[in-house]
């Protein structure tokens, strides 16, 4: 299964129901939805009344990453506000099995995810317990980033440990992709895609259409 889940913190705040439509229209199925605290990360993005909002006209699937310090506490009300699946960083919670738990009591999808600096031996502990890893190809915060190299290797050495332990778990990239560097993602064995400046800069429908035909093909 291969997704593209365009990031909502790139959209025209000011048009969001519009462009999120857009994108339903173009034939999409998931949209990837940026949280982030100020403490976590530098930068505040947005939070429950939104997604609570958008989730009243959008039958996307709800991909909510979790960019929160302690992400425990608000599990519960981000599956209240409409979240299909919830990724929290594995440097921000301090028990990251009981955090996957309580995620799961609240019915949604668990994604695992860890900055660029961080080593995959991090996450490999709770990889029985996820459907999804992300792997940072940005240092979490902004959008508009350049893909950080040394996550080509991080992808595909996720991909063969997936392999060997027989997990059917998805990998999904975040930061930086574009028509440049998504060949390469593809190729190291990510199967979600995360684009933000690229999807919404410009045409929205026709970048949606370009990348789900490179997803598709
Ligand atoms: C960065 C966010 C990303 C970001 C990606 O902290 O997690 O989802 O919006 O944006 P682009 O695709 O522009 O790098
Ligand atoms: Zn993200």
């Amino acid at each position: 299964m291969y997704q593209l889940a365009p990031s909502m913190l790139s959209a025209d705040f000011n048009r969001l129901g519009e462009q999120l439509q857009e994108i339903e229209k173009a034939g999409n199925e998931w949209l990837h939805v940026d949280v982030m605290d100020g403490e976590f990360v530098p930068s505040i993005s947005f939070g429950m009344p939104v997604i609570a909002s958008i989730r009243k006209e959008s039958n996307l699937f709800f991909d909510v990453h979790l960019m929160i310090t302690e992400p425990i506490r608000y599990i519960q009300e981000f599956a209240d506000c409409g979240a299909d699946m919830l990724t929290i960083h594995v440097e921000a919670c301090e028990d990251v099995a009981r955090t996957i738990e309580k995620i799961r009591e609240c019915g949604c999808k668990v994604g695992i995810t860890l900055n660029p600096g961080t080593p995959l031996a991090e996450i490999t502990p709770f990889l029985e317990l996820v459907d999804m890893v992300l792997i940072m190809s940005v240092n979490p915060g902004f959008g508009g980033q350049k893909y950080i190299e040394s996550s080509t290797g991080k992808i595909a050495e996720l991909r063969e440990i997936l392999d060997e332990k027989k997990l059917h778990v998805d990998i999904e990239v975040d930061g930086g992709i574009n028509d440049e560097t998504l060949p390469i993602v593809l190729d190291a064995g990510a199967n979600i895609i995360v684009a933000g400046s690229a999807v919404f800069h410009g045409d929205i429908a026709a970048n949606v259409r370009k990348f789900n035909k490179a997803l598709h093909k």
